[in-house]
């Protein structure tokens, strides 16, 4: 149970790069059960779920080389002899985007038996309309035992509307769909850049993917995929994190290797707050210039503000001059951290889906927990601005998402150093 130790001050100056996308990274994984040869995935993010993903994919029989050195952010996948297409519930437990094989494993074995992932911190996340899509598709499903047990002889093109926007929903119908019997109409998509750089890997496989990005993606089915490579896009979520960081912090950060143009609804919003950024096409450089103005925000689909950004925004608004309403109306259950900055100081009231901020705040350095992966983040940028030391228990939550935070940090300034618990002797 490794720990992060901060001790708050210094303005982040420098350059940090961005790692690939672990949203995007995790789909292009599964996608590899579409065929029989290899699919190699270069920028690849070192952070624990792709780990938990390889294991995921070993345990059913295929072959993966996660690389190393020189190589280390690239992935080779071969799933030629899928022996059981079966997701565990020891390993869907640690991450539920484990539920992505199970479109892939109908579509390429005609049957699968995924664990149901169970609730997690930031809400029920239930996958009812990724089995309605692929029911709609003809696969029989059966719940029981915690687990889904799916069938089929051949899937058959039909028309998807999803009640309500799903990004893992869309990507999972997405890959069942390139190897059904005729054409699907997906409609009420997730434009995620996410899904549509999964189509891009799935068309350089040989499917026929038109629309991804909108909210309307037709897929005409092919009896066969085949092997390919393919570069994972930037992670706009870890650029934006170290974007508010260099705001809050009033530093002066050039934040490169990223898309600018996946990150729209944050630099419209910090211009709002007063920060000023200046970007290219793979990097955004943002100065501070002293006070931070409120301003509400709303999370929503993309392409409006990322619910993935909403705990590191909060963070922000705490050192904002004023009353900031944040809504969360992704995930019933997403205000955690909200209680952990109180603990540093911060005024932050919770109204149901409403947090409201009022700042500016000196916050102070205290022992805090770290609840899921974006909470943990906030939680980070929250003690680079506290008076004294902050404690952050349970970083393994950062770790499945954030590729070596600290070192990133500490090479722009940053007081940060991890300490592992030191765990007792077995008797
Ligand atoms: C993806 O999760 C991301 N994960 C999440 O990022 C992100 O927060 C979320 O999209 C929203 O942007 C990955 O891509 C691996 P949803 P996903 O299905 O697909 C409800 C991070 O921090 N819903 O779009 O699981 C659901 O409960 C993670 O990196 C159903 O009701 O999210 C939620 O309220 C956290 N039934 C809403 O839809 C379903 O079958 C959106 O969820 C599916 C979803």
């Amino acid at each position: 149970m490794d720990k992060f130790v901060i001790r708050g001050g210094n303005p982040l100056l420098g350059t940090v790069r961005i790692s690939g996308a672990k949203n995007a990274a995790l789909p292009a994984m599964a996608a590899a059960l579409l065929t029989d040869e290899p699919v190699i995935l270069e920028n690849i993010p070192q952070v624990r779920d792709i780990e938990t993903t390889r294991e995921l994919l070993a345990a059913m029989g295929a072959e993966v080389e996660l690389g190393y050195g020189r190589a280390q952010h690239r992935t080779t996948i071969c799933c030629r002899n899928l022996a059981s297409p079966e997701a565990s519930y020891e390993l869907v437990k640690t991450m539920r985007a484990s539920t992505l094989v199970l479109g892939p494993l109908i579509a390429r074995c005609g049957r699968a038996r995924v664990s149901l992932p169970g609730g997690c911190a930031i809400g029920a996340r239930p996958i009812d309309l990724h089995i309605k899509g692929l029911e709609r598709l003809g696969a029989k499903i059966v719940q029981e035992h915690g687990y889904v047990e799916a069938s089929v002889e051949r899937l058959r093109g039909a028309e998807i509307v999803f009640d309500k926007i799903t990004v893992t929903g869309t990507e999972d119908l997405l890959m069942a769909a390139t190897l059904t019997e005729g054409e699907t109409i997906m409609q009420n998509c997730a434009r995620e850049p996410e899904v549509a750089d999964l189509a891009c890997l799935l068309n350089k496989m040989g499917a026929n993917i038109e629309g991804a990005g909108t909210a309307t993606i037709r897929v005409k089915g092919v009896s066969k995929l085949h092997g390919a490579k393919h570069r994972i896009i930037p992670d706009r979520i870890e650029a934006a994190t170290f974007i508010a960081a260099g705001a809050l912090t009033d530093g002066d950060l050039n934040v490169c290797g990223c898309d600018p143009s996946h990150l729209d609804a944050l630099l419209q919003k910090l211009q709002e707050v007063g920060v000023k950024t200046k970007h290219t096409s793979d990097s955004v450089r943002v100065e501070g210039n002293g006070a931070l103005k409120a301003a509400d925000v709303i999370t929503e689909e993309y392409p409006g503000f990322p619910t993935d950004l909403q705990a590191q925004y909060m963070a922000l608004a705490t050192q904002a001059e004023g009353t900031s309403i944040v809504t969360e109306n992704i995930f019933e259950n997403r205000f955690m951290h909200a209680l952990e900055m109180v603990r540093m100081g911060a005024n932050i009231k919770i109204e149901g889906r409403r947090a409201i901020v009022r700042g500016k705040t000196q916050l102070s350095g205290a022992a805090v927990l770290a609840s899921d992966l974006r909470a943990s983040a906030s939680l980070v940028l929250a003690a680079l601005v506290a008076e004294g030391e902050t404690i952050i228990d349970r970083v393994y939550h950062i770790d499945r998402g954030y590729e070596n935070i600290e070192e990133k940090l500490r090479a722009v300034g940053a007081q940060i150093r991890r300490i592992g618990e030191i765990l007792p002797r077995k008797k």
